[in-house]
C-alpha cells in the first residue's frame, strides 16, 4: 500500500473511500462533516439516520451518493483534552476501524482527513504521528485490497507535517 500526502478538498477525489471526521450523532456539521454532508446530497444524511450515531473511535460505512468516492466512512475522532483521557487509542481505532471497513468492501484506495485535527484540537504532529504509524501497520500486510492510503489536508502547513513525520522514518 503506497502512502500519500496531497493538498486538496478530500470531497473532490476520485477514490474508492473517503473519511469524514464526523461527530457522535453523524447527523453532520461543520468543517470536513459539512462539505461531505452538502457535496453527497441529502441521501448521506438518510443513510446516516439508521445508525442511531456513532462511539468516538468506532466508524461506520455509507455509499458515497453524489460524491465521486464510492463510500463514506464516518468516524467520530475524539475532542482533545489533555492527551490522558485515552485521545490517543481513541484516534488511533479511528484509523483502524476505517481501514477495517475499507478492507472489508474490498476497497483499493483510501483518502482520510486529518481526524480531530480541526473543532476537536488534536495537536497536529501528534494526531498526524498516530494517523502515519497505523496506515503504516496496514502497509506491512500482505495480500489486502487497499493500494493506496491518501492524507489530504486542506492546507500546505497541514501536508508539511504529514510529509516530515513519513520522511522520518520511510
Ligand atoms: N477536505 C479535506 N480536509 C478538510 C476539509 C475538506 N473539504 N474541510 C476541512 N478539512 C480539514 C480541516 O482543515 C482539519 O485539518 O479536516 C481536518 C479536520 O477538521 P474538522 O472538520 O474540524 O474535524 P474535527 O477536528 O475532527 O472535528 C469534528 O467538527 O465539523 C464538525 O461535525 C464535526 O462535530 C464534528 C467536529
Amino acid at each position: 500500500m503506497q502512502i500519500e500526502v496531497l493538498v486538496g478538498d478530500i470531497t473532490k477525489l476520485n477514490v474508492d473511500a473517503i473519511v469524514n471526521a464526523a461527530n457522535c450523532s453523524l447527523l453532520g456539521g461543520g468543517g470536513v462533516d459539512g462539505a461531505i454532508h452538502r457535496a453527497a446530497g441529502i441521501e448521506l444524511l438518510e443513510a446516516c439516520r439508521k445508525f442511531g450515531g456513532c462511539k468516538t473511535g468506532e466508524a461506520r460505512i455509507t455509499p458515497g451518493f453524489k460524491l465521486p468516492a464510492k463510500y463514506v466512512i464516518h468516524t467520530p475522532g475524539p475532542i482533545f483534552k489533555d492527551g490522558v483521557h485515552g485521545e490517543p487509542e481513541l484516534l488511533a481505532n479511528c484509523y483502524r476501524n476505517s481501514f477495517a471497513l475499507a478492507l472489508e468492501a474490498n476497497c483499493e484506495s483510501i483518502a482520510f482527513p486529518a481526524i480531530s485535527c480541526g473543532v476537536y484540537g488534536y495537536p497536529k504532529m501528534d494526531a498526524c504521528c498516530i494517523a502515519v504509524r497505523e496506515a503504516k501497520s496496514i502497509a506491512t500486510r500482505q495480500a489486502i485490497s487497499l493500494k493506496r492510503c491518501i492524507f489530504c489536508c486542506f492546507n500546505e502547513d497541514m501536508a508539511r507535517i504529514y510529509r516530515e513525520i513519513i520522511n522520518i522514518n520511510p
